[in-house]
């Protein structure tokens, strides 16, 4: 197995997680937000974003997996709920990267039936090319090509989640 050096650096994450929770700030202004994170893979970039956002705010966790079963046909199993009621609230749901687009797609149907002021989508990586259904993302990090990554939460089997730069993953052979 080898990772290759790193795609964002430290401080390329840092600078864009700054940005995108300024711009989050500016849009809620004079509001309160539900930050949601999505368990596991968002969970360093969800730390380092809500600490920079200047709204009164909750914070709520959902854990969910999802399986692909064709090219065209996916499951997404949602482990873990909000422990928070959203009806008449504003959420952010925080991801940390839109790949098939199937999980968050899923996760805003399932949480817009309950009511949100507003629900919008935040993912740290976007992986355009690889998407199979069309979920609006109002917060997008950086656009990356279909390439598997890991570090800063992303996992390969569970692994290098530690990492504080993001990296490609090969498997070798
Ligand atoms: P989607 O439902 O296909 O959009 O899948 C999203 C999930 O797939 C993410 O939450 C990640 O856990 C995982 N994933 C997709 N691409 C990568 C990658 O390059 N590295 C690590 N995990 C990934
Ligand atoms: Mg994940």
């Amino acid at each position: 197995m080898v990772i290759g050096k790193p795609l964002f650096t430290v401080e390329q994450i840092q600078r864009k997680v700054q940005e995108l929770a300024d711009r989050i700030t500016r849009d809620y202004e004079g509001r309160e937000l539900v930050m949601v994170c999505i368990l596991k893979g968002a969970f360093m970039f969800f730390s380092d974003l809500v600490r920079h956002i200047r709204v009164p705010m909750t914070v709520d966790f959902v854990s969910c997996s999802s399986y692909v079963k064709s090219d065209s046909v996916g499951e997404v199993k949602l482990h873990q709920d909000l422990r928070e009621q959203i009806k008449d609230k504003h959420v952010i749901l925080v991801e940390d990267i839109a790949d098939s687009g199937l999980t968050l797609n899923y996760l805003r149907e399932h949480f817009l039936q309950r009511g949100p002021s507003s629900l919008k989508i935040c993912v740290l990586l976007d992986k355009r090319e690889r998407r199979l259904v069309d979920v609006p993302i109002d917060y997008a990090g950086f656009p990356i090509p279909d390439k598997f990554v890991v570090g800063y939460g992303l996992d390969y089997s569970n692994m290098f989640r530690n990492l504080p730069y993001i990296a490609v993953f090969k498997k070798s052979t």
